[in-house]
């Protein structure tokens, strides 16, 4: 759905009021929830009339709920997109997006580094369908310029990518992108609408998992997709309707609109919280090497900075001991969580190469920069001293 009042007020005031539903007859401050699969209608014949799209109002909520719509115009107007669509899961939307659009023929080029499920998707999904699936290193947008061609339909790229924390130039990539007429999908999951606004600096289709920072509180699966009122139609009409049927649960989509309430401030916290682990852990002896875009070291310093608004809440690292000392150290943790997904509450801490990033050969993990001894933290939100603290006691254990 379209939002009308974007970028008006700030982050955080059009977070909790944009596109607020005042149908409400009580004028319940919270918004209600609809929890309904279908709407009735008043006539034969004005249900007809919404199935040929000829009157406007609610059918079904596969194809819409006004639930799920405020939570989608809020999400628009945060992303600056002209439509939004709210699915069942991050996977759901992106496997939403690529069903929309490619067709057994069709090219894609994808960043090398993606969410283990995504990089499965591509490798062992699309692929049984005649779409090949080619890999670029896109740090480097030259990269892209040499592979790309009139048959590339779709590129593909997290910034930071999960779990290296890679750095791609959504601005460069567009360009290039655009000159074949291909469409550039980001995963904006890890950056939040608050810290990156991909579709701004000029990607086509955003998608994020809002099972993470977006809900924030390890509660929910939800995916959100934002893009152009015009692909919108067909993503929510081919895409979700028929081919992958991921709608969103009522009361997921409220529970996502509850996270965005706090999420200027929870993003804020994530990090300050994740700026002083990277530091901490950099100054260890015990660790080899630290991704963190915020660390003046981190080699994508510089286009980090001029594309995002912070440097998010997730780092990751080695340690000398390469894959047995990462083990070790998840192992002698107290406060921090053993736990895949991130941007919760909790700090969460993660082997990428047994775990989120299993879906990749060992090789193809070696090839594509997800080394076997590194580990993943997602920083929490509870006090500084006190993740630093369990920290550091887990590293003089190693
Ligand atoms: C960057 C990224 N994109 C997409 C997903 C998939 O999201 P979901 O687990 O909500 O399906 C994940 C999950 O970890 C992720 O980290």
């Amino acid at each position: 759905m379209s939002s009308t009042d974007k970028n008006k007020k700030g982050f955080s005031t059009r977070a909790i009021h944009a596109c607020h539903d005042k149908s409400d007859p009580y004028k319940s401050l919270t918004s209600p929830i609809y929890m309904t699969s279908t709407f009735e209608f008043a006539t034969a014949e004005e249900g007809g009339a919404r199935f040929a799209g000829e009157e406007g109002g609610y059918i079904y909520t596969r194809l819409g709920n006004p639930t799920l719509n405020e939570l989608e115009m809020r999400l628009a107007n945060l992303e600056g997109a002209e439509a939004c669509l709210t699915v069942a899961s991050g996977m759901g939307a992106i496997t939403s997006v690529f069903w929309s659009f490619v067709e057994p023929g069709d090219e894609i080029l994808v960043d090398e580094t993606l969410y283990g499920c995504t990089f499965a998707y591509f490798r062992h999904g699309l692929a049984k369908f005649g779409i090949t699936v080619r890999h670029v290193d896109m740090r480097n947008p030259d990269n892209l310029i040499s592979e790309i061609s009139s048959k590339t339909r779709i590129v593909y790229f997290e910034t930071p990518a999960n779990p290296n924390m890679r750095i791609v130039d959504i601005k460069a990539i567009a360009k290039i992108a655009h000159n074949v007429g291909a469409k550039v999908v980001v995963d904006n999951t890890y950056s939040t609408p608050y810290l990156q606004n991909p579709i701004v600096l000029g990607a086509d289709i955003v998608v994020h998992s809002a099972t993470k920072y977006l809900g924030g509180h390890g509660d929910l699966m939800a995916g959100v997709i934002l893009s152009s009122a015009e692909d919108m139609q067909q993503i929510r009409y081919v895409g979700l309707k028929d081919m992958t049927g991921a709608v969103l649960s009522p009361m997921n989509a409220f529970l996502v609109a509850r996270g965005l309430k706090t999420l200027e401030l929870r993003m804020d916290r994530h990090c300050d919280n994740a700026e002083k682990i990277a530091d901490l852990l950099e100054a260890s002896k015990k660790v080899a090497k630290v991704y963190f875009p915020g660390l003046k070291s981190f080699e994508q310093h510089e286009l980090a900075k001029a594309q995002m608004k912070g440097f998010g809440g997730m780092i990751a690292f080695e340690l000398n001991g390469g894959h047995e000392a990462g083990l070790k150290f998840l192992n002698n943790l107290e406060l921090c969580k053993i736990a895949v997904s991130l941007g919760d509450a909790e700090t969460l801490v993660e082997h990428p190469a047994s775990m989120t990033h299993s879906p990749y050969e060992p090789e193809e993990r070696l090839k594509y920069g997800i080394t076997e001894g590194l580990v993943r933290i997602s920083a929490g939100l509870e006090n500084a001293v006190d993740i630093l603290a369990d920290i550091e006691q887990a590293l003089a254990k190693v």
